[in-house]
């Protein structure tokens, strides 16, 4: 078997083979591989080829910036389109491409790669670990009242703008350039590079399926947040995403959306971790949260650039040993933070925790809290003090939160 890059030219055979490793698509392909795969990079993506010269399976890289902790921004390779025949699979064929395009990445410079996993059991192998975490919010629209603020001082729903209903094909150079201002201080937030939305990539409201979107215009009348929506079976009226660049927008976007007369319930798909809006309403178990999920993880490919890049909140030091049986290495860095920066060179000192890449992934982005999986046993702290200051040192300055699909 051959892993090979592919060009322009494999775009057919590329879709096609994934296509049938997943068994969920049409055999052919419409134009361009069809408006999901629409941005698909066909200079970063990867062919298995069977000796018999078949292809059997495919893996893909987009290019994106991944925001940080401290609103840093870096290259990230987002995994994509991973799949292998059925009549090819168990044989090593998804390993030797993972195997090849960690080469590729590290030969790019790049330090990190993240995915979304249709089953949670694949890629933790490869050093991956769950990051970031998304959920629904339902809240039946008879329900919908609100609190009235308990700090002194604070107004009920200030008005501090307006909102305006357009259709999804009117509107989507406000959403581009929203969604742009919203990802560059959103810590896990991936960016849509103009291709996806010149192409329509994905799902809505990148893709431009029969939608409304609200707009939120701020006092001068700029855009600072939109929530696209449609209604469906049962009245229910669906939330795609909210994207704001502050609060108070995208409070006055929730009441407009739960305030919609003829429906029943308002679903909130991608509702973010530790969001103010339940506390919002006055019966706090109006908004039903759940189901939670997984959405990005996270896989480190130079664990020194990769904590010394991330934005760091409180001083400390921590001796970390960091396992990687993938790609067959193990070492200790002493990761010292300093007024924000992080210094992360290998040391001889002894350990305070050791850990496998995967979970170093996973509090990476601060969403996953390092005491967590220590109490789990997957983490091992060798000095009683350390999973607290970890705690502290890896947290974000709010819970990492990303909803881009691809
Ligand atoms: C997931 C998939 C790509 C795996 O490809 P593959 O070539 O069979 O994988 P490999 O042979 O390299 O397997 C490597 C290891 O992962 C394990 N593994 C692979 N897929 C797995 C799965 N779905 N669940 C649990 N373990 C899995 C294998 O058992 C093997 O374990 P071992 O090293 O202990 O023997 C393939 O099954 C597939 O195309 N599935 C449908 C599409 C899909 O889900 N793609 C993932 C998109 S995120």
């Amino acid at each position: 078997m051959e892993i090979r890059s592919t060009t322009d030219e494999d775009l057919d055979v590329f879709v096609n083979t994934m296509h049938a490793a997943f068994g969920r698509f049409p055999e052919t392909p419409t134009e361009n591989g069809g408006v999901w795969w629409s941005a698909l990079e066909m200079d970063r993506n990867l062919l298995a080829v069977a000796a018999d010269g078949r292809p059997v399976g495919t893996a893909g890289t987009y290019s994106f910036e991944l925001t940080l902790p401290g609103e840093i921004l870096v290259p990230a390779a987002g995994v994509t389109a991973v799949g292998v025949l059925p009549t090819h699979r168990r044989q090593g064929v998804l390993t030797a491409m993972m195997r090849h395009q960690f080469t590729e990445l590290r030969a790019r410079g790049e330090f990190l790669s993240v995915l979304l996993c249709t089953e949670a059991l694949i890629y933790r192998r490869f050093g991956y670990g769950p990051a970031t975490y998304t959920r629904r919010l339902t809240v039946p629209r008879n329900q919908v009242a609100y609190a009235a603020p308990r700090a002194r001082g604070t107004v009920d729903n200030p008005a501090t703008g307006s909102v305006e209903l357009l259709r999804r094909a009117d509107c989507g150079e406000i959403l581009e350039e929203v969604y742009d201002r919203y990802r560059r201080a959103q810590p896990g937030a991936l960016s849509r590079p103009h291709r996806w939305w010149a192409a329509g990539a994905g799902q809505p409201p990148i893709a431009p399926a029969p939608r409304y979107v609200a707009v939120h215009r701020d006092a001068d009348g700029v855009p600072d947040g939109y929530a696209s929506y449609s209604l469906g079976e049962q009245d229910t009226l669906t939330v795609d995403e909210t994207i704001t660049t502050n609060d108070a927008a995208y409070l006055e976007l929730a009441r407009f959306l739960l305030g919609h007369d003829l429906v029943t319930q308002i679903v909130f798909k991608h509702f973010p971790p530790d969001h103010p809006l339940i506390w919002q309403l006055a019966d706090f178990r109006a908004g039903q949260v759940g189901p939670d999920t997984d959405w990005l993880w996270v896989r480190l490919l130079d664990v020194p650039r990769a904590l010394s890049a991330r934005g760091w909140f409180t001083d400390g030091e921590l001796v970390l040993e960091v396992d990687d049986p993938f790609l067959g290495e193990r070492a200790r860095y002493l990761l010292t933070v300093e007024d924000g920066k992080a210094d992360c060179v290998p040391t001889d000192r002894e350990p305070h925790l050791s850990m496998d890449v995967s979970d170093l992934g996973s509090i990476y982005l601060g969403g996953t809290t390092p005491s967590t999986l220590v109490r789990a046993g997957h983490i091992r702290a060798h000095d009683p003090a350390a999973p607290a200051l970890a705690d502290v040192l890896f947290r974000a300055e709010r819970p990492p939160h990303c909803l881009h699909w691809f």
